[in-house]
């Protein structure tokens, strides 16, 4: 036997989310009118700045709402928060299909609302609205959700693309300088692989960028590079995952800048957040491509100027400790059915994968990842290591 399922996705760019006068958040999947109580659940920093507003829309509207807020963080993404929202989703008697749950809140709440919509009642349909940077570019688009388990991240999830995702970019103008920078960590591993134009946008605009926080100060109708950045990243990532939405094939080049950080993070855990790490795997990754001939040396230093010109550390001391680089693969790999599948770049925007990474090659680079934490800007690197 073989069934096969069609998915339908909408990823609505958007401005003015919570404005009354807006129809969007009220509205189901397919764009139809929702008549039963629904629940929207919110993170806590959301609900204090949007909180209000949000409130206010549903009661003009007329819409009937209940609330659920929960702490953000990776420190919160586990099996328990999931278990609350099914309890409140259980509580409001949340239907089969009718009365999608609203999630509002970066990409730790949208992990654990759409693991519980998969549990609940063995998969609800559920509404994306991301407020970070990380979780409009990245998370949003995904089919995958999880908690962190056991020490491990994502290890318990589930793959449940929701139908409806709405991205307000005004949304991350409030959001801290460091979370813009993180987001930004997303950004660069999608320019790396795919997307030259991308990478000088983000070469030319980094610290604008941040500054800004992509809001290109202008209302929303512009063709700023807030805007452009935003758009080439999620298409780029929409692009990738249509491809193999469920992941069969484990070779996936968006897993680029998440094959070393995925354990380093988790021991790091709440130290650094999760697109400075991705961004210094990305810059691992690069110098293993150094290594091999395929980036050179001009290349390999506009990225690591790139990434620091987003305020993102290129390393870590963990990044440069062999043994960790070594846990952190064998890992991985055990997530790649035993296979390395190592994206590596062919210059900026090309990427190969390999399955041939040798020890040695680990050990040269985290030489170089020890001289990127002793060097800045004006530093001069020798960029083999010793090696
Ligand atoms: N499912 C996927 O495919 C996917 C993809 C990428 C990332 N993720 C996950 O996303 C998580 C990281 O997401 P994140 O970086 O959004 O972290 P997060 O959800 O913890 O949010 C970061 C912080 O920002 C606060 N915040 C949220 N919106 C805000 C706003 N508009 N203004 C001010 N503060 C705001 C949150 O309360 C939190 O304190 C990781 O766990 C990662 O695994 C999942
Ligand atoms: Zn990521």
């Amino acid at each position: 036997m073989t069934a096969s399922r069609q998915v339908d996705y909408e990823i609505i760019e958007i401005y003015d989310l919570f404005n009354p006068g807006n129809p969007e958040l009220g509205l189901l999947p397919g764009r139809k009118p929702s008549k039963l109580t629904r629940l929207v659940v919110m993170d806590h920093t959301v609900d204090e700045i949007f909180g209000e507003r949000i409130r206010n829309y549903f009661s003009v509207n007329r819409l009937f709402v209940e609330y659920l807020t929960l702490p953000g963080g990776d420190e919160n993404k586990t099996l328990d928060q999931v278990l609350r929202i099914a309890r409140r989703l259980s509580e409001i008697g949340t239907h089969r299909v009718g009365t999608p749950p609203i999630a509002i809140g970066g990409g730790v709440l949208q992990d654990v609302v759409g693991m519980a919509s998969s549990l609940y009642r063995r998969g609800i349909p559920y509404v994306r609205v991301p407020t970070t940077l990380l979780a409009q570019i990245d998370g949003s688009v995904s089919a995958k959700n999880g908690v962190n388990y056991e020490g491990f991240r994502n290890r318990l999830g589930t793959f449940a693309p929701p139908p409806r995702t709405l991205i307000d970019r005004s949304l991350i103008a409030t959001l801290p300088e460091r979370q813009i920078q993180s987001g930004l960590g997303e950004a660069l591993k999608m320019a790396l692989i795919k997307d030259p134009v991308l990478f000088e946008l983000l070469e030319e605009h980094g610290p604008q960028l941040v500054a800004d926080r992509l809001q290109d100060s202008d209302n929303g109708n512009d063709a700023g590079p807030g805007r452009e950045v935003m758009h080439r990243a999620i298409s780029g990532m929409a692009e990738e995952l249509q491809k193999n939405l469920w992941e069969t094939d484990l070779r996936r080049i968006v897993d680029y800048g998440h094959t070393f950080s995925p354990v380093i993070e988790m021991q790091a855990l709440p130290a650094l957040l999760h697109g400075e790490v991705v961004a210094m795997d990305c810059v691992l990754s690069a110098v293993l491509a150094l290594h091999r001939g395929m980036l050179t040396p001009a290349q390999f230093e506009r990225i690591v100027n790139t990434t620091r010109g987003m305020g993102l550390a290129p390393s870590h001391p963990m990044f440069a400790d062999p043994s960790v680089l070594r846990r952190a693969l064998a890992d991985t790999m055990r997530h790649r059915d035993n296979q390395q599948h190592l994206t590596l770049l062919q210059g900026i925007g090309r990427t190969i994968f390999v399955n041939d990474l040798t020890d040695t090659e680990l050990d040269c680079a985290a030489q170089v990842m020890t001289e990127l934490l002793e060097t800045d800007e004006s530093g001069v690197l020798s960029l083999q290591g010793g090696c």
